[in-house]
């Protein structure tokens, strides 16, 4: 009998669904060819699901994810839910979702494509071969301290971590780093911060631990400054909550376009796959949104919740097939573009080489 996941899906807004689409296209090729099955559910978040059921985030979803093997994730947010109570907006839903499904680890890797070279605003030997795994802590640090709150005269957040949240990450993060060049780069701001200290120490403390793995800190504002003046100088980078937000932005932006990359959230229970960037509602149904990082991130669950690794290679050698061929997206749109194509059109020539 063939090999059959359950996969939960939220397409969200803005453009989330068109993105999903896509992925899901390519993913119904590969595990045909594979021979495997996908038995997707799909499960309301965001705005929608304000929109449906008058919260952000449904206990049916937080309970269907949580049954199933792995979950795929569009993008949330956009202007008609911004000026709700904070604590019914679409963003809200998306922590709690996070929180509730104990996805510490936000994986966020940028890998320049050879075939993108000339898409990034920096110059091609400044980039080529870079190859960044950014480790962001997901459900700690200023996005979920207490206190906070805003009376409208004086509003605070507090970023707190605590000694074991910071070693269950960094752990991740050194592990990662023995399957690569061995390289950890702790980003901080322990110049200024005591949360940021006891980072630092507690990385330094926890780096015994990998002999093998090179240690280094440096603090934020540097980071975002070393990330485009050289960014080959990075294997691993490990941060926090909000820096890690800021930083994979950044990183985004050195391998060509925020439509680029995926992540993978995981934890002990679960793992979400989403890419990193927004609804974008300023493009949503307008078909020109690169549904490449949706149907990276697709392949990067295929590869860790599945154990589905000669898939995940074939989506991502299709990938690479439809960029060389000169396939782009708006995003993507330079001088050596051949063919500019809508979402739709991506994934169709990405599924069209999947079964070549
Ligand atoms: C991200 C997003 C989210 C974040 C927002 C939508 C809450 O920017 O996944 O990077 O800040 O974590
Ligand atoms: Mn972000």
């Amino acid at each position: 009998m063939s090999k059959n996941y359950k996969i939960s899906i939220i397409k969200g807004d803005g453009i989330g669904p068109e993105i999903i689409d896509e992925a899901i296209k390519v993913l119904d090729i590969v595990s045909y060819n594979c021979g495997f099955t996908l038995e997707y559910k799909e499960y309301l978040m965001g705005g929608i699901a304000i929109d449906v059921t008058g919260k952000p985030l449904p206990q049916e979803t937080i309970d269907g994810v949580l049954n199933s093997d792995a979950c795929l994730f569009g993008a949330i947010g956009g202007a008609k839910w911004d000026s709700l109570p904070r604590e019914l907006r679409p963003e809200t839903g998306l922590l709690n979702f996070r929180e509730a499904m104990g996805v510490y680890a936000n994986l966020r890797p940028a890998v320049i494509y050879d075939e993108l070279i000339n898409a990034s605003t920096l110059k091609a030997e400044i980039i080529e071969g870079v190859n960044i795994m950014v480790v962001r802590e997901l459900i700690g640090g200023i996005y979920f301290g207490k206190p906070r709150a805003n009376d409208g005269q004086k509003a605070y957040n507090t970023m707190i971590y605590t000694k074991d949240e910071i070693i269950r990450i960094g752990k991740k993060a050194f592990e990662i780093a023995m399957s690569r060049d061995k390289r950890v780069c702790s980003v901080d701001k322990a110049n200024v911060l005591e949360v940021s200290q006891l980072w630092r120490d507690t990385m330094i403390e926890l780096s015994a631990s990998y002999p093998e793995v090179e240690l280094t800190h440096m603090y934020v504002d540097n980071a975002t400054m070393q990330l485009v003046r050289n960014p080959k100088q990075f294997d691993v980078i490990v941060t926090g909550n909000i820096f890690g937000d800021i930083l994979s932005d950044t990183a985004s932006m050195v391998v060509g376009s925020i439509g680029l990359l995926p992540s993978a959230s995981t934890g002990d229970k679960t793992a979400i796959y989403e890419p990193i960037h927004g609804s974008a509602p300023d493009i949503a149904g307008l078909g020109i949104a690169n549904p490449i990082a949706t149907i990276q991130s697709a392949a990067m669950m295929l590869r860790y919740s599945l154990g589905e690794t000669q898939a995940a290679d074939i989506i991502e050698k299709a990938i690479k097939q439809a960029l060389k061929k000169g396939y782009r997206t708006e995003d993507l749109a330079s001088f050596d573009t051949k063919h500019l194509v809508s979402t739709s059109e991506m994934g169709n020539i990405i599924a069209d080489f999947i079964d070549k």
